[in-house]
């Protein structure tokens, strides 16, 4: 099936405007931080009600641009306070602003992960958070069968081992390290997550022919996981220069 990947390039707040109302299956997306992350154009250490802003006013367009069993899949971080180091929970955040914009969380999903810096003076973060956002909880995709994982024991009567079983709300998916970027070319983008992930993700929530949007698209990951599993994509990232990054990985990851 011949799909389309689109992108562009200026602020997601504005650019979603451009979408119709009810036209995207699924959302997902990770925004940035404020980890101060040198993405470019983007400065990665805004005020947290800056940060606030960019994340409602992106909510409140995402929520117009799904169909009514549409779902959107926002990642977020606890990340340090930039001066006082104190955790602040962004997805206790996220999950506020998601009511606010007339969301249902369906589930919080931890992805957990092992290679990241190790703290001295706190418990070593290693884990962030999906919030699974639904427009409407009586009636989503959700397709369990196409992301079972094998059955831990072969022998256990209460499940149909050939099957597979629920994946869970506990995901473990390494992050994508400088080792790997540099391997599969991709240096030019500071943050990018794990194409496993996005795989699972658009197939347990979308169907193929569907439309799939990220409204931070970065390097394009969900342009190209979406373009592999037959799922046209569209895509916008505030910084031009990941153009080239973008179309590389449509050409060469998936033929
Ligand atoms: C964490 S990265 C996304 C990485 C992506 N998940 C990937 O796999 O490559 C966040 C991106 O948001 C972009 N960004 C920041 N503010 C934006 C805005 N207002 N609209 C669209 N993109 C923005 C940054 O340029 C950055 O590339």
């Amino acid at each position: 099936m011949k799909v389309e990947s689109k992108y562009e390039f200026g602020d997601c707040r504005e650019l979603i405007k451009k979408l119709d109302s009810k036209s995207i299956k699924m959302a997902v997306t990770s925004p940035p931080y404020n980890l101060k992350k040198s993405y470019g154009l983007y400065a990665d250490n805004v005020h947290i009600e800056e940060w606030k802003e960019l994340i409602d006013g992106c909510m409140k367009e995402v929520h117009r641009v799904l169909t009514d069993d549409g779902s959107f899949f926002l990642n977020v971080s606890p990340i340090p306070d930039q001066k006082t180091k104190e955790i602040i929970p962004l997805d206790s955040i996220a999950w506020e602003l998601g009511k606010k914009n007339g969301f249902y969380l369906r589930n919080k999903i931890i992805w957990h992960f092992n290679n990241m810096q190790n703290c001295v003076n706190r418990l070593s973060g290693r884990w962030e958070a999906i919030l699974w956002f639904v427009k409407d909880i009586n009636n989503y995709v959700f397709n369990l069968k196409d992301v079972k994982i094998p059955c831990i024991t072969k022998n256990d009567k209460r499940f149909d081992a050939k099957a597979g079983r629920n994946p869970t709300d506990v995901w473990y998916f390494d992050r994508v390290n400088n080792m790997t970027k540099k391997k599969l070319g991709l240096e030019d983008h500071p943050c990018i997550y794990p194409a496993q992930m996005i795989d699972r993700i658009i197939k347990m929530s979308t169907n193929k022919g569907d439309w799939v949007l990220d409204p931070f698209v970065g390097s394009g990951t969900t342009l190209v996981v979406a373009k592999g599993l037959g799922r046209n994509s569209v895509g916008f990232d505030l910084d031009k220069k990941f153009e080239k990054l973008i179309k590389k990985r449509l050409q060469s990851e998936i033929s």
